[in-house]
């Protein structure tokens, strides 16, 4: 049994969803589990285990993520710890692993963490729940990356498989 803290970074609720998916499977493994908004910049010195996900948004990831993780890092580094990135990107079979992502390649290269263990996972694409100016440009990098460009879509890319098999990691971690 493991006392663990699941940060997240999420703009539309898809991070957040993943996460609540993550500590419903780590309880069900016996572990008590926290989750946190980035924003509340938690403190992780009561959590054996820490894990971070956060979603990319014009082809980046919240700046205050990275944020954290520098005025964190020799904490972090002393736990089991975990990072997991949720971009449209990783909808692409060539582009959903660590190794393939370029946002979670670019994460490693920027950050001077080296999580544990990391995962990637493909998001959700719903144009009526953006405002005018975010729908406009998440189209034109569907259309740039041949993905659904009608006004009505609405679908989750999300493998909730993997998410599974991604929980179970952490357990052993
Ligand atoms: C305004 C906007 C910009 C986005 N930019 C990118 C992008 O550059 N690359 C990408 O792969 N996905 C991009 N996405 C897709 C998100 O990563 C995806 O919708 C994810 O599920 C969002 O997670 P969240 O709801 O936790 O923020 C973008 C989405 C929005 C709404």
């Amino acid at each position: 049994m493991s006392r663990i803290l699941i940060i997240y970074s999420s703009v539309h609720g898809q991070t957040r969803k993943v996460t609540d998916f993550l500590k419903q499977q780590l309880e069900s493994l016996g572990n008590e589990v926290s989750c946190a908004s980035i924003d509340e910049t938690p403190d992780i010195a009561a959590f054996d285990k820490i894990i971070i996900g956060a979603s990319i948004r014009h082809g980046k990831h919240n700046p205050a993520v990275y944020q954290f993780i520098s005025q964190n890092l020799q904490q972090l580094d002393d736990k089991p710890n975990s990072f997991f990135s949720i971009n449209l990107v990783a909808r692409k079979p060539a582009k959903n692993t660590p190794a393939t992502n370029p946002y979670v390649q670019a994460f490693l290269a920027k950050t001077p963490w080296q999580p544990k263990l990391v995962e990637v996972f493909a998001g959700n694409l719903n144009y009526q729940g953006y405002n005018a100016l975010d729908r406009n440009a998440i189209r034109f990098i569907m259309w740039l990356t041949k993905g659904p460009t009608a006004i009505d879509t609405n679908v989750e890319y999300t493998n909730w498989d993997k998410v599974s098999e991604y929980a179970q990691q952490l357990d052993q971690l």
